[in-house]
């Protein structure tokens, strides 16, 4: 039995949060598309944990496993290994072969492509991790694997393949000068070649990679569950997402299949959960009909509600939503329905975990974009284009606000216990998603989470 857990917003919506409660049951945690942009924070026994590469699951000593979907830093992989076991854990992280790994480069180029794109505000605002570059060498045939670093032959001939052309693109195509503009060593095959052999070197000895299909297959047939870690949300989703302004990955739950070797029957005879923040948070730039308040450098000069300054910084503050990777200050907005609509239809949710509804406690109403008008006419989910979504105008719909409570108790007493209308605005989200409610954060702690279904272990 699997579960797949995938973001229905733009990222950030307590993913991890939920994958630990859930995780307890279950015995593997993969992911499958990504890699160290992901920022996932797990609070266990009262100590905070974030991380961006290894799932969060092995935190809880559970099998973590990066599947070949993902895009695999190994110096970011080795750092989050060794800062955990300095705190005292031994995860254990198990990489795919055919994962793609993240070079010096991959960085180099992601930094400068947002820079001059910048100048036309075209920036997606990337995590500057070298994500999309490693994932367009992968689509172009001259990536190179984690399977490749146990193969030295291998390994330099890929590297003598490909820098060359990453070299001719920094100076010809951006006409940057390597050592004095950019990291010489980013583009040194012999350094690479070092670097990453000792990194396959340490993977090998550690026996850390894995036939991922079928290792997790095996562990299927012996019995054991299997919970795949979606990593960002369904609306930056490079097919399904607000293009250009995306990752360069697949996070809706089809890519649990193909980011792992497993077949889609195993992922859609799951349960795919959709996490939901109660509000909408965005890292990066482009358009937001919800949007309230803004945030400069990232939201459209056109775009925003300036009159509703203090409410986004109050939402900001309270919700803590700062980038957990860079730092950066989130844009924020009210929850919009046409996004989770199309996020229910994409995923096929079976159920839903809201959270975060502790951190609109004290407002005196809180709204939704229920639809949107676009050229005078309703619209319920979103529209194909960007440039049309930001046509789009958000149709609020308006709650009565909830009183702060305490949120540990409520936790502990069940569903009843959260405040009468808050559960009329989860009530009114589940059903315009046609999905039950599965669980119900109301806090940052693992204890503060009202779990209603738990779809592991009530098997
Ligand atoms: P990249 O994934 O670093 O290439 O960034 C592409 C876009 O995805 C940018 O708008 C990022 O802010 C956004 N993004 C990437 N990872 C996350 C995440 O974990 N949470 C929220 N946004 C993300």
């Amino acid at each position: 039995m699997t579960v797949t857990i995938v973001g229905s917003q733009l990222g950030d919506e307590g993913k991890g949060g939920i994958v630990d409660v859930y995780g307890d049951a279950v015995d593997v945690v993969v992911r499958y598309q990504g890699g160290d942009n992901a920022g996932h924070t797990v609070v266990y026994e009262g100590d905070e944990y974030k991380l961006s590469l290894v799932p969060s699951g092995a935190v809880r000593g559970k099998i973590g496993v990066l599947g070949n979907g993902c895009v695999v830093n190994p110096n970011t992989l080795f750092e989050e290994l060794d800062a955990l076991g300095e705190r005292g854990l031994s995860p254990d992280v198990r990489v795919a072969e055919r994962a793609h790994a993240i070079l010096p480069y991959h960085r180099v180029l992601d930094g400068i492509e947002e820079d001059v794109k910048s100048d036309d505000d075209l920036e997606a605002g990337t995590t500057g991790r070298g994500i999309g570059p490693t994932y367009e060498d992968k689509a172009g045939r001259r990536g190179i694997r984690i399977g490749d670093l146990l193969d030295s032959e291998t390994l330099r001939s890929r590297l003598e393949y490909v820098v060359p052309r990453k070299r001719a693109i920094v100076e010809d195509v951006y006409d940057l000068d390597i050592g004095a503009d950019v990291d010489s060593e980013a583009f040194d095959v012999d350094i690479l070649f070092e670097t990453y052999r000792d990194f396959g070197e340490r993977l090998r000895r550690e026996g850390m990679t894995v036939n991922c299909g079928a290792f997790l297959q095996d562990r299927l047939d012996a019995g054991d569950e299997i919970m795949f870690e979606g990593a960002q949300g369904t609306s930056i989703d490079i097919d399904h997402g607000i293009y250009p302004y995306v990752t360069s990955s697949n996070p809706t739950a089809g890519a649990a299949a193909v980011g792992t070797g497993v077949g889609p029957t195993v992922v859609g005879g799951g349960e795919v959960i959709g996490i939901v923040k109660a509000y909408l948070s965005r890292v990066g730039t482009g358009p937001l009909p919800t949007e309230l308040g803004s945030v400069e450098g990232q939201t459209p000069e056109d775009g925003g509600r300036p009159e509703a300054e203090d409410l986004a910084t109050t939402i900001r503050d309270e919700g803590g939503e700062y980038g957990t990777v860079t730092g950066r200050p989130r844009r924020v907005g009210w929850l919009d329905m046409p996004m989770l609509r199309h996020a229910a239809r994409a995923n096929g949710f079976t159920g839903l975990a809201i959270n975060h509804i502790d951190v609109l406690a004290g407002l005196e109403e809180v709204r939704v974009g229920h639809a949107y008008t676009l050229d005078g006419e309703e619209l319920l989910t979103m529209p194909p284009t960007t440039e049309r979504w930001g046509e789009c105008e958000a149709d609020l719909r308006t709650f009565d606000g909830w009183d702060d409570a305490d949120w540990a108790a409520v936790a502990e007493d069940g569903y009843d216990a959260i405040p009468e209308n808050a559960r009329t605005y989860l009530e009114y989200v589940g059903e315009e998603l046609d999905t039950p409610i599965y669980a119900v954060g109301v806090g940052p702690g693992r204890e503060e989470t009202v779990v209603r279904v738990d779809p592991v272990s009530s098997r």
